[in-house]
């Protein structure tokens, strides 16, 4: 592949793995996805014959590479050497409480690094999809909308705000899409809040759950066809200045979240206790009054959401459980 239409920097990650699959599925970009690991976690054959389909239809269009984007050097030569009209950036430090111990390392990924994918961008003109979080909000008076006031409260937070900002600040295209409380599946990846709890309640351990942090929550999926969509919105288009909020259709508190998956794994609800957040003395604050407002991907991107059951409907479908 000499060119690709689309680079995808964190392509093993959770969100990595969902959008190369909706990128092959129902698009014909080439796109070269990376990540810092030796190797793709993306398991083609398993992809295609799971959509009974060769798998040579998607073997051309896409090729692994291996890239640090905290290595300025290996992001411009990677651009370089592919030229892609958009850089979707799906790597980051997620770890909340481990970035206010970490803070270097969260910075240097969150922040210095999108710095690198700006400079490396003006190389092809790229238009860059960032990715963001209701993290940037305080949390005192959810649901947000994409022009509310950001307050962080963690360095997470703080870090994802600056990410923004740079963005701003870089005169480069941009979309920024905001998302809140993150789940689904892939091969490999690290658990997130759903497969955390299918982890601890199907082998009946007690879990203590949260019921004063409200938001909603969203499938993997669904983040990644929005991506698709902002794509497919401003290709061809100059002067790209977006931010849109994607997320899931209710706002539930964590707790409601625990209960449908109860419902829909035929999980013990006993096995719950409900808690308050200051019990759990986690290192980072959160925001408990969150909530992305979705209205202007809606209405701009025609894209519509899965409410809280419908993504775990399909969690359960992707685990094959
Ligand atoms: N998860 C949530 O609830 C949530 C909520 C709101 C927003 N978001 C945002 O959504 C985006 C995607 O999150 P996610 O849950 O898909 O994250 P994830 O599963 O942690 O994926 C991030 C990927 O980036 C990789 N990576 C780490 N350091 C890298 C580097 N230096 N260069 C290239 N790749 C590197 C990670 O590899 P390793 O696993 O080896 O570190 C991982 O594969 C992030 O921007 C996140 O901030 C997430």
């Amino acid at each position: 592949m000499n060119t690709a239409n689309i680079l995808v920097t964190g392509s093993n990650g959770l969100l990595g793995q969902n959008l190369t699959k909706i990128l092959l599925r129902e698009s014909e970009y080439n796109i070269v996805i990376t990540s810092i690991e030796e190797e793709s976690f993306f398991d083609l054959k398993d992809f295609s014959e799971k959509l009974g389909v060769s798998s040579d239809k998607y073997e051309k269009r896409y090729i692994y590479e291996v890239l640090d984007i905290t290595n300025k050097e290996k992001t411009k030569k990677i651009i370089q050497k592919y030229k892609p009209e958009f850089i979707v950036n799906c790597a980051a430090f997620t770890n909340v409480d481990a970035c206010e111990t970490e803070k270097e390392l969260c910075w240097k990924l969150n922040v210095d690094a999108v710095e690198n994918l700006i400079i490396s961008s003006r190389i092809s003109n790229a238009k860059i999809i960032h990715i963001s979080t209701d993290y940037i909000f305080d949390g005192k008076n959810g649901p947000y909308n994409e022009t509310d006031t950001p307050n962080p409260i963690s360095f997470y937070g703080r870090s994802k705000l600056a990410s923004e900002n740079a963005l701003k600040a870089s005169g480069v295209d941009y979309i920024i899409l905001r998302t809140i409380v993150l789940y689904g599946y892939g091969n490999k990846i690290k658990p997130n809040f759903a497969l955390w709890l299918v982890d601890e309640l199907r082998n009946s351990r007690q879990v203590r759950i949260v019921k004063d942090q409200i938001g909603n929550t969203t499938h993997a999926d669904d983040l990644a066809y929005a991506i698709l969509k902002s794509i497919e919105k401003v290709e061809g288009k100059q002067d790209i200045k977006l931010i849109y909020n994607i997320a899931g259709e209710d706002i539930i508190s964590r707790l409601d979240f625990a209960y449908y998956m109860c419902e829909i794994f035929g999980f013990d609800k006993e096995l719950i206790t409900p808690i308050l957040t200051s019990e759990l003395h986690q290192p980072a604050p959160r925001p408990l009054k969150s909530g992305l407002i979705t209205l202007k991907a809606k209405t701009e991107l025609g894209l519509n959401t899965m409410t809280s059951k419908e993504g775990i409907q399909l969690l359960k479908f992707e685990m094959n459980l």
